[in-house]
């Protein structure tokens, strides 16, 4: 490969790059993937090679060039071009008439049609585009400046960083985080005793406001663009607006409707406020625009909003509730976790009783009393948060809470890790945390004991049948047949499923132990590196920060992990009642459902949406979070949403229930 001359090797990494930003386009702006992502990366691993040798022809805009190499040292301000004015809410069909009203008295007599978008609940961006390349992204704040967040911008696969179109173009739209992504977030920070984000809006804020763009990257932030401003020619409606963003590659969202009346955008308002939860991203509402620009021109603004456009916004998922009590959970790192007691309120169908307060600050912050009424609310299938206290409503018998120093478990004194907002629990054996750890020891996650769940688990400790993880392996029928529900049949089953334990690989068991800031992935990474856990338990602070995803924070717990005499007796008692410690060349597995994509779409009844995941992917299929072409299967479940709606224009197989657990095998 050396002896390519400078032009062969231009010439290759044009083409490769070509291909690049065509596959990458499909995938992330039309959800239409055109091939797998093994092949994807080939392609990317094949453009880099060629960089690494001629870096002479790397260019800002190359498909590599996403993520700076380098971390910014803080935010410039930057000036809007024109302001970036927010808009005038409304909350009834009433109200939405009166907009229409006020329009008509400024232009009377003439018909108006309305573009109908659906209001995402990100952060405004603007982007600007120079001789068709990306060159600056700014976020709204206070609509005036804001700040430049070029290089974190440039991370989201789906903003092209190349247009055909070399005049000054500028581009507005929203950054949001998708639900998966948030989730997969917060998960990632319990795991790391770090405080969580109260919604994916905060979340996408926080992660757009990070100075690593490797970091930003990781955070999978997702956008949507509606404006678009082009130099010297104005498209002549908002329809015409998104069809242009559409066709330079810019990522528009797919239910944007053209009205030819207010009772058409009240229809779309309606579907949209029963299907909401079906979207994998949060919309508060619907954002409902003049679509001619001519009309726009003539309607104008005030000082802060536009008079063509309005946000009629969904009923907020908000209640009010009275805090009964704050109690203490301890979690198995320690954390103590301060969670309210709620009278119980529905809010969006479910009914709340208990909501984290995540830490002793956050109660300072918030100023969270016993005896409070406060705004608790749900975001997307979001926990619900206390938002603030109703200071109005207080009667002076609120009590303030004071943060127990030592742990009302097991009595120990509580500590707090310099720079960290959580106190924990300083008892390696703390009763409390034994028994969170042996309920993530038997997760599905981890070594999937099924059966083992925390009605039974708070039995078996209560009777001192199991006073460590080890004891599990050692339960006899007789222990648990004398248990409450507890059968002979369920009995057999459940040792039967403890025994089955034993040959769960061992990335499974690394997770299952329990190390702190050692998530499924880590796990997984550290058992093909050592192959052993014993070769994992001798490993020093250097051979493991060696290990790509392994940082020092990570070593540091490792070694400390394995350095606890406590932890070493666990081991020795694992490894004696027969758990699998090393990597076994494993026998390709049956993969039925290989190459084969799902989409699931409304709720099932007799699985989480977690565990028809877990299944597929483990019998070698993928599932997808939208449906295109390449979409095999769309399994429906009760009220399904818009997916199945896409399915069926496109063609694609939708499986009921029944259908589905045949295909797995668990009818
Ligand atoms: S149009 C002058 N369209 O909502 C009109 N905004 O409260 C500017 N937003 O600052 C906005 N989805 O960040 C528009 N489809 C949509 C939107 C949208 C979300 C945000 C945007 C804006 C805020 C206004």
């Amino acid at each position: 490969m050396k002896s390519l001359s400078l032009d062969e090797a231009a010439k290759k990494i044009k083409k490769l790059r070509e291909q690049i930003k065509y596959f990458e386009k499909k995938y992330y702006v039309d959800n239409d993937p055109q091939i797998s992502d093994y092949e994807f990366d080939l392609l990317v691993k094949e453009l880099e090679k060629f960089e690494s040798q001629f870096p002479e022809l790397i260019i800002p805009e190359s498909p590599t060039q996403r993520v700076g190499e380098q971390p910014l040292e803080g935010f410039v301000s930057v000036e809007h071009r024109s302001p970036m004015l927010s808009l005038d809410n409304c909350y009834s069909v009433e109200e939405l008439r009166e907009f229409e009203e006020r329009i008509k008295k400024i232009i009377p007599s003439q018909k108006i049609e309305y573009v109908a978008e659906l209001k995402i609940d990100g952060l405004g961006i603007s982007a600007i585009y120079r001789r068709g390349k990306y060159s600056l992204a700014v976020t709204r704040g206070d609509g005036f400046r804001g700040d430049n967040v070029t290089p974190n911008v440039k991370t989201i696969r789906s903003f092209p960083l190349e247009i055909d179109d070399n005049r000054e173009i500028e581009v507005r739209g929203e950054i949001y985080l998708p639900f998966e992504s948030f989730k997969k977030i917060n998960k990632e920070r319990a795991e790391k005793g770090e405080p969580l984000f109260a919604n994916p809006r905060n979340a996408a804020a926080g992660s757009l406001r990070l100075l690593d763009p490797k970091e930003v990257a990781s955070r999978r932030l997702d956008v949507f663009l509606y404006s678009i401003f082009l130099q010297g020619k104005e498209q002549e409606s908002q329809w015409q607006n998104l069809k242009a963003l559409k066709e330079l590659g810019f990522k528009t969202n797919p239910y944007s409707r053209l009205c030819s009346s207010l009772e058409e955008v009240i229809s779309f308002w309606e579907e949209w406020y029963k299907q909401r939860d079906s979207l994998d991203y949060d919309v508060d509402g619907v954002v409902i625009k003049a679509n001619s620009t001519q009309q726009r021109n003539l309607l104008g603004s005030t000082a802060k909003f536009p008079r063509w456009a309005i946000s009629f916004k969904f009923p907020a998922r908000q209640a009010t509730t009275k805090i009964k009590n704050i109690i203490i959970q301890v979690g198995r790192t320690g954390a103590l976790t301060p969670v309210a007691i709620l009278e119980p309120v529905k809010l969006s169908g479910i009914t709340i009783t208990r909501s984290t307060l995540h830490n002793e600050d956050e109660i300072k912050k918030k100023d969270i009393r016993v005896g409070d009424y406060v705004l608790i609310e749900r975001s997307g299938d979001v926990i619900p948060k206390v938002v603030s206290v109703i200071k109005g409503r207080r009667t002076g018998k609120e009590a303030k809470f004071t943060f127990p120093s030592k742990c009302h478990v097991c009595h120990s004194s509580t500590f707090k890790p310099e720079g960290e907002a959580i106190s924990r629990c300083s008892n390696l054996s703390c009763p409390a945390r034994l028994r969170e750890s042996l309920f993530h020891f038997a997760s599905r996650r981890a070594m999937n004991i099924e059966g083992l769940g925390e009605a039974l688990l708070d039995q078996l400790l209560e009777k001192r049948l199991v006073k460590k993880i080890p004891d599990l392996y050692s339960l006899k029928f007789e222990d648990l047949a004398g248990l409450e529900r507890m059968g002979p049949k369920s009995s057999q089953n459940l040792l039967d499923e403890i025994e089955n334990s034993k040959q769960r690989d061992a990335a499974r068991l690394i997770y299952a132990l329990g190390i702190r800031y050692v998530g499924e992935r880590t796990a997984q990474v550290l058992a093909a590196h050592f192959k052993s856990i014993d070769a994992l338990a001798g490993a020093s602070f250097e051979e493991l920060t060696q290990i790509e995803d392994v940082g020092p924070k990570v070593a540091e717990s490792i070694i400390f992990f394995f350095k606890q005499p406590e932890n070493i007796e666990l081991l020795r008692k694992l490894k004696e009642a027969g758990l699998n410690f090393s990597i076994k060349e494993e026998k390709e597995r049956e993969k039925p459902l290989a190459g084969q994509i799902f989409v699931l779409t409304g709720k099932l009844t007799t699985l989480t949406r977690e565990e028809a995941e877990e299944i597929i992917e483990r019998l070698g299929g993928k599932v997808s979070y939208s449906v295109s072409q390449r979409t095999n299967y769309v399994i429906i479940g009760e009220s399904p949403g818009s997916k199945l709606v896409r399915a069926r224009t496109l063609g694609v197989s939708a499986l009921e229930e029944k259908e589905f657990l045949k295909l797995i095998g668990k009818d």
